[in-house]
């Protein structure tokens, strides 16, 4: 997608970190903006923001989990805009993890609900307009680049972000088999400056608190994300992707060693890679 004025983004997530930068992003390309977070009170303090800076914005309360509130979305994007051009499936969450087995079920669900399911809510209900409407789209899917290596004490999160991005290849796949209007890539970033290490912020009830604060792993990820590159600077990677057309939007280059490592591993049939934790290392018992 070469020219972004008065086409209609749709981002879940939007009303912090990643997906708010993303949507500031494109308001200032000109983009007309649909809005979904699981928190009304900043996604609509944003819109009022945006609106008050000139740019046409709808907002909706969105579980991403639920199939049912992104169809929601979509309707009312198509209703009010009359197109999505270019939907970010962003929203996610990182709760603490404990190792796997003593991770408890609930939390595998949350994360995968939302981290997985809730970036097949947003294709399913966008991508069938997206083709009834057969004119220029794209889709970015938020995963990270925790969906292409993998670290102790994260598994759920792990599992999820490596399931979007086998569902963001299968995707691409098809719709090169399919259309050549509608395009898909997959952001894989490192840490980054937001509000994730607070995820429990929005945990349903029935999930447990903090399972992993003894290992001291989840202090250690707060630090990191906290020095972590500005959103702004993943959202600015986020517009050439798409302007470029390019899958991989991978904005840590300087730890790509880490994907090059796990791949060398598998290809040479040698065990899995220990890498730097830069978290508390104690015995996971
Ligand atoms: N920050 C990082 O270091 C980092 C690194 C790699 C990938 N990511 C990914 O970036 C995406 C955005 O996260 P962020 O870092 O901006 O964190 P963030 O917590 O600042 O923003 C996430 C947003 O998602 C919303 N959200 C949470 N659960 C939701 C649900 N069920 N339905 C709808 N909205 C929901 C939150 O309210 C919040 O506004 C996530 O998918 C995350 O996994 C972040």
């Amino acid at each position: 997608m070469q020219n972004f004025q008065n086409k209609v983004a749709v981002v879940t997530g939007a009303a912090s970190g990643i997906g708010k930068a993303m949507a500031e992003r494109f308001a200032a390309e000109g983009m007309r903006l649909a809005l979904a977070d699981i928190e009304p009170e900043p996604l609509s303090q944003f819109a009022d923001e945006l609106r008050r800076a000139g740019t046409q914005v709808i907002f909706e309360r969105v579980d991403v989990s639920k199939p049912a509130d992104l169809e929601r979305l979509a309707a009312r994007t198509y209703q009010e805009f009359g197109a999505a051009e270019l939907l970010c499936n962003n929203a996610g969450i990182l709760p603490p993890g404990a190792p796997v087995w003593k991770e408890p079920l609930s939390n595998w669900r949350w994360t995968l609900d939302v981290n997985f399911f809730g970036v097949l809510h947003g294709v399913q209900a966008f991508l069938p307009r997206m083709l009834e409407a057969n004119s220029e789209a794209h889709i970015v899917n938020t995963a990270s680049l925790a969906g292409l290596t993998t670290r102790p004490l994260m598994s759920a999160y792990n599992v999820s972000k490596h399931a979007v991005v086998a569902l963001s290849e299968c995707l691409y796949a098809e719709l090169q088999l399919t259309t050549d209007k509608i395009h898909v890539s997959v952001l894989c970033p490192a840490f980054s400056k937001t509000r994730l290490a607070d995820s429990g912020r929005n945990r349903p009830e029935g999930v447990p608190a903090d399972p992993a604060a003894s290992f001291g792993f989840y202090e250690a990820l707060k630090r990191i994300v906290e020095e972590g590159t500005p959103p702004e600077q993943i959202a600015d990677a986020v517009v050439e992707a798409v302007r470029k057309n390019q899958f991989w939007i991978l904005t840590h280059p300087q730890l790509d060693q880490g994907i090059r490592d796990r791949f060398e591993s598998m290809l040479t049939r040698t065990n899995p890679p220990m890498r730097d934790l830069r978290a508390t290392q104690t015995p996971l018992v």
